[in-house]
Order: C-alpha cells, then sequence, then structure tokens
C-alpha cells in the first residue's frame, strides 16, 4: 500500500521544530493555544493577517517562515471560515487543505492545535482532521523512477489537544478506514498489465491477514455455479475470470449479513463494440467499484467492526477477440434469464447481473449494495460530485445519503419505474443488454433491478466518482476511493451493534 504520514496525538505545548499549524475563524477568530502563539511572536499572526488581508476564510492559508519569537521554522494559519457553517465532512477537508499547504524541506515534523475560537476539537472531528491529512498525503508514484519531492507521506503529525486520549482511541478505528480508501485507491490506480482478474483476486485474498474469510473461483467453478453472463463478458481475454468473496463474520451468527458487490473490470476496451481509442487508458479504472468493495471490506475488518459483511467482486477483462462475445448473442444469466447482447460494451451488468443473483442466493443479505463504474451516462447526468443512487427502498436510499453528507462521498438518487424497465424488453430473448440512446444509467439500473429478486438492493453508478477523479482537498490522484468512507459509515451508523463509547459532537 502507499505509504501514509505517521500521526500522532499529543497535550498541547508550544514546538520547538518543524511546523506549527493554528486554525482561524472567520475574521481571525483565534483559539487559545493559537492566541498564545500571536503572544509569543509579538502579534505575528494578527498583523500578518491585516498586512495581507488575510481573513481565515474555510480552507485559506497563510505561511508564516521563521517566526520572530519561537523555535519552529513555520507557522502555518488555516482557515475554518463562519463556523456554524461547518459540516461534519468539512473536517476531512481541513485536513486535506493542512496537508496541501505544508511548505516542503528538511523539517518534516508537523504539529497541529487542534482547536477553533470556540475550544478543541472534539475526538471525532480531530480523527476526521488526521484522516484527512492522511488522504491528502496519498500519492501514485510506484511506476516513477524519479519520486516527486513531495515529500508528505514521510511526515510525522502530531495534533495537539488538552486531551488526547479519546482522539487517539477514535483514530484507531478512523485510521483503519483511511487504510481501505488507500487500497481501493492503489487497486484503482494500478496499470491493468499489473492488475489482471488473478492479481486483483490475489489483492483481495490479502484480507485473509485481517481475519476476513476469502474464497477465490476461477473459471471451472463459476462455469459450475453457472454464472455464463459473467463468464461471456470474460472470454474474450486471455487473462481468465476471478470471483472473490470475502466474508467478515464481526456480529451474531444468526444476524444476517449486509453485502456489497462490485464491478471489477480491469480493463475494458468494450470488446467487439470498441470503444474510441481516446481516453481508453481511463479504462484501466472500471473496476473502482470493486476496489470500494474491497477497501471497505479492509475497513470494516481492521476496526473489528461489529457487523457480518459479504464482499463479492467480479474480476474480468472485456476485450475484442476470435472468441470474444459478440453483438446479437444470446446468454443466459444464472438466474435463468436470458440476455441478448446489443452492445459487447455493457458488459458491467453483465457481470453483476450473475453476482447479485449469486449473492442473494448464498446469503439471503439484509441490503445488497452493488457498486460499478457502470455508465457514461451518469457523468453526463451527476458529473463528478455525486454518485447515481437508485434503490425502490427509501429508507435505505436514505440511509446511504445520510453517510454520504457525513462522509463527503456524495450519492444522488435517481428514478426507477416500468416505463424506464420497459426500454430494456428484447424481441429475441427476456431483456436486451442496451435501453437505447437516453437514460442511459437508468436503463443499466433496470436491467440490475431485474436480478435483484425480491431483496432489498441498492445500486450506485460510480463512473463519475470513483476515476477519472478531479482534484479536491482529499483526493488528488485518478482513483478517488470513492465509496470506501460511504460504506463504512453507513454500517456504523445503521448495522452495527453497540453505541460508542465517545460522542460525534464537539469536545465538552
Ligand atoms: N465502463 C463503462 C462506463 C464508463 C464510462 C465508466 C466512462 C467510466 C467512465 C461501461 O462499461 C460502458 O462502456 N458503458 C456504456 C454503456 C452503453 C454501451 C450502453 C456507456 O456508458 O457508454
Ligand atoms: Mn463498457
Ligand atoms: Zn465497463
Amino acid at each position: 500500500m502507499a505509504k501514509s504520514p505517521l500521526i500522532q496525538f499529543r497535550p498541547v505545548e508550544l514546538p520547538k521544530t518543524g511546523t506549527l499549524v493554528v486554525f482561524a475563524g472567520d475574521n481571525m477568530a483565534l483559539g487559545e493555544a493559537a492566541r498564545r502563539v500571536d503572544g509569543a511572536t509579538d502579534g505575528l499572526i494578527t498583523s500578518a493577517a491585516k498586512a495581507q488581508g488575510y481573513k481565515g476564510k474555510r480552507f485559506a492559508t497563510m505561511l508564516l517562515p521563521l517566526p520572530r519569537g519561537m523555535d519552529v521554522s513555520a507557522l502555518l494559519v488555516v482557515g475554518l471560515g463562519d463556523l456554524t457553517k461547518m459540516k461534519e465532512a468539512d473536517w476531512t477537508r481541513l485536513g486535506g487543505a493542512v496537508m496541501g499547504a505544508l511548505p516542503n524541506g528538511p523539517q518534516t515534523d508537523v504539529t497541529v492545535f487542534a482547536e477553533t475560537a470556540d475550544g478543541p476539537l472534539g475526538a471525532y472531528q480531530a480523527a476526521d482532521l488526521a484522516l484527512g491529512l492522511t488522504l491528502r498525503a496519498y500519492s501514485f508514484d510506484l511506476y516513477k523512477s524519479k519520486k516527486d519531492d513531495d515529500d508528505s507521506a514521510a511526515r510525522t503529525i502530531a495534533i495537539a489537544l488538552p486531551d488526547p486520549h479519546p482522539a487517539e482511541i477514535r483514530w484507531n478505528a478512523v485510521q483503519a478506514i483511511g487504510e481501505g480508501v488507500y487500497l481501493a485507491r492503489d487497486l484503482t490506480n494500478e496499470p491493468p498489465n499489473v492488475l489482471g482478474p488473478v492479481e486483483f483476486a490475489d489483492r483481495a485474498a490479502a484480507l485473509r491477514d485481517l481475519g476476513v474469510e476469502v474464497t477465490i473461483m476461477e473459471p471451472e467453478e463459476l462455469a459450475r455455479l453457472e454464472m455464463r453472463a459473467l463468464l461471456g463478458v470474460a472470454q474474450g481475454s486471455v487473462r481468465p475470470a476471478r470471483v472473490a468473496v470475502m466474508e467478515w463474520k464481526g456480529g451474531p451468527a444468526e444476524v444476517k449479513p449486509v453485502a456489497f458487490v462490485g464491478k471489477g473490470v480491469v480493463f475494458d476496451t468494450g470488446g467487439i463494440s470498441i470503444k474510441p481509442a481516446a481516453g481508453m487508458e481511463d479504462m484501466k479504472g472500471d473496476m473502482a467499484g470493486a476496489a470500494a468493495v474491497v477497501g471497505t471490506m479492509h475497513a470494516l475488518a481492521a476496526r473489528k467492526a461489529k457487523v457480518n459483511a459479504i464482499g463479492v467482486i467480479g474480476l474480468v477483462e472485456n476485450m475484442p477477440d476470435g472468441n470474444a462475445q459478440r453483438p446479437g448473442d444470446i446468454v443466459k444469466s444464472k438466474s435463468g434469464q436470458t440476455i441478448e447482447i446489443i452492445n459487447t460494451d455493457a458488459e458491467g451488468r453483465l457481470v453483476l447481473a450473475d453476482l447479485l443473483t449469486y449473492t442473494i442466493g448464498t446469503y439471503s443479505p439484509r441490503v445488497v449494495i452493488d457498486l460499478a463504474t457502470l455508465t457514461g451516462a451518469i457523468i453526463v447526468a451527476l458529473g463528478h460530485h455525486h454518485a447515481g443512487l437508485y434503490s425502490d427502498d427509501d429508507t435505505v436510499a436514505a440511509q446511504l445519503s445520510d453517510a454520504g453528507k457525513a462522509t463527503g462521498d456524495l450519492v444522488w438518487r435517481m428514478p426507477l419505474s416500468k416505463d424506464y424497465d420497459q426500454l430494456i424488453d428484447s424481441k429475441v430473448a427476456d431483456m436486451k443488454n442496451t435501453g437505447g440512446r437516453w437514460g442511459g444509467s437508468i436503463t443499466a439500473a433496470q436491467f440490475l433491478r431485474r436480478f435483484a429478486s425480491d431483496s432489498t438492493w441498492v445500486h450506485l453508478d460510480v463512473a463519475g466518482t470513483a476515476m477519472g477523479s478531479p482534484s479536491t482537498e482529499i483526493s488528488r490522484t485518478f482513483a478517488s476511493g470513492f465509496g470506501v468512507r460511504l460504506l463504512e459509515r453507513f454500517v456504523a451508523d445503521f448495522y452495527e451493534d453497540g453505541a460508542d463509547a465517545i460522542p460525534r459532537g464537539p469536545a465538552a
């Protein structure tokens, strides 16, 4: 996994080396420790702010090198803006803003005074801050002979609080989430020659180290399970398909699991319905749904979540070949329903169809959520800032929407209806795998819905959010790791037993 910075929690003390970070609210409202720093430096923070017109706007930064009266090499002031408008997800973004503004140099150690004008950050806020620092420090330079001189991940960062202990305990859990996001990003960023179905399955199998039971199924087994729709996608590739099943048993044995199903197309050429050349390299990320499932399972296991969770991922490569699937082919899915292939580039739904049948049939999950970089159409509809959410279940849809707002992994509900469903009726089979030009993300969801039987099912189209990601405070590479924080939070808030000892609010 990519290297991450070392985070520590410490009592508040003026540091002697490195960079000291303090926060400023609107109009330079400072906390107690920041005011002490201002005093020790003969009012440097307030006078520099005045001279530079710096007002403590949210995430705006002001770097003050070699502050006189202190031993540190730099002071970094980071704005909080209007504190009353600071939302839960903003603490993680704040950590990202801090990491992004830290000076590079030999002095890599950092101290952050974790307070606002209202007092010290709560344990959850401080741990979220640490998560943001960690997520921003992520880079993917495995294949660069000369590494960038940005040393973000090499840093040691001390988060200073009057009582660091609760934050440290909370960090133990949040750190697991950070690792899950790193893992999802690493998998999604890996080039497709390195990460084929077999190699991806090996990475999923490594979750065994955390106590996850992992089963890897090979083509013979998949054929025996009648996953013909999934195998049809894989048949044009020289690299054989794999399905990985991950089971985390952290809850009582009699409680049904929550299940996560991921599209893991390690590379999507489109197959015989081949894609245009421009930008095709991005299709290495067509396994980001599966990566989010693996990352989520890592997070849950690493923090020993009191939940039963299943992750099922379908790993295939969609290639044109003499043996590839053709438009016009009719395949019989594991469910028994037949599918007319109209476009071999609508392959993700074929993989997910069999996985949904398998997962629901094997585990009768309380809820099954699939994640997939399924359609370009969802990017047209929602851009890069919300994943499309489809479900018939208002309760689970609302739970995911809440988890999205709390973490910043945002989702937006899209419609399902009989009218859309009819668009995938076929003249020669039970259904076809595309629904025509319009509403392409919706007809893809309608297709999946036909394989969800009576279970509580959610589909997340993450094509716009998990790969080809725009830069944010906490995400700078091709892969964002979208879905890991969303699903971890969904589990923590709605499916996990045992209330937390530490309250989520600010410090008492
Ligand atoms: N993997 C693509 C969807 C995609 C597009 C993901 C852009 C990320 C960025 C998917 O398999 C696909 O090719 N979908 C087609 C469906 C069409 C053939 C009905 C699409 O969106 O064009
Ligand atoms: Mn495709
Ligand atoms: Zn695809």
